[in-house]
């Protein structure tokens, strides 16, 4: 397999806890890598980390063979590591059709001179047209964000990172929050994405996950317990004990 991204012994504490203890995980182009784990476990901290929000105290992330441990987050965006956020950062009163144009053109170092006129760009607009479609959004493309429903609101999130053109794509928890009708859509959308994209995400729908992923990372107190298929996750005796029997009897993980 070749190595796309490559995250080797990463530390990090907040105080004396140990929130990322020694984590290696691999992603080659294409992957579908779902990073699950009970609340705390420390999977929005392994994306903090790696994408330069949050500073390691030990460890190393390269992209493309490139180690990138030491660069700014917007430096890592350039060279394709995309995040989205676990909370919803959207403008409300802003359409879907310019939030798009608008990642489009500060991706392109644009976003000062021409921001009002973007939709005289034809380039711009068709790739918006093109980004909205893919997400399923293009019906949705004039109304405001709060009009639309919430689980769009997510997919829209993840239009802006498609509009970054990722090769890793970090999600984190693009169901959180979405009604259980609106799910579908989401993994409807999360299909469409480009296959050699690399994508790990985070959720807690295990339905979901069992469906999109093709390989499961396991995190409990900040520890990989698990990496491996999602066959072999539900029999693994000690995930049981960390997580899906958490999950089992709590009923739902928030
Ligand atoms: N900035 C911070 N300072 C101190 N502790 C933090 C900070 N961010 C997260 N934590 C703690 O680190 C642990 C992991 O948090 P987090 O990465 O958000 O977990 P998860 O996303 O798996 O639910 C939790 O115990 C949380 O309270
Ligand atoms: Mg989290």
């Amino acid at each position: 397999m070749s190595t796309l991204f490559e995250v080797s012994n990463l530390r990090k504490n907040f105080g004396a806890l140990a929130v990322t203890n020694d984590v290696s995980i691999r992603m080659a182009p294409g992957d579908r890598l779902a990073l699950i784990g009970p609340n705390g476990a420390g999977k929005t901290t392994f994306v903090n980390l790696v994408t330069g929000h949050i500073k390691p105290d030990a460890g190393r992330v390269t992209l493309n063979g490139e180690d990138v441990t030491g660069l700014r987050p917007a430096a890592r965006v350039q060279r394709g590591l995309i995040r989205s956020f676990q909370v919803t950062r959207l403008f409300p009163d802003m359409t879907p059709e310019e939030h798009v144009a608008l990642a489009i053109l500060q991706r392109d170092g644009k976003a000062g001179g021409m921001a009002g006129h973007y939709s005289a760009k034809s380039s711009v607009m068709a790739e918006v047209r093109e980004i909205l479609s893919l997400l399923g959004l293009i019906e949705l493309s004039h109304l405001k964000v709060r009009e639309i429903a919430y689980g769009q609101q997510r997919l829209l999130e993840i239009a802006l990172a498609m509009a970054l053109k990722p090769k890793v794509l970090l999600l984190d928890e693009p169901a959180a929050g979405v009604p259980q009708l609106e799910t579908a859509r989401i993994e409807r959308a999360l299909d469409q994405l480009p296959k050699d994209l690399a994508i790990l995400m985070i959720d807690h729908d295990m339905d979901l996950v069992f469906r999109f992923a093709t390989r499961v990372v396991v995190l409990a107190a900040g520890t990989v317990i698990f990496d491996g298929s999602p066959q072999a996750v539900t029999k693994d005796q000690r995930v049981r004990e960390a997580y899906l029997g958490s999950y089992a009897n709590a009923g739902s993980a928030a």
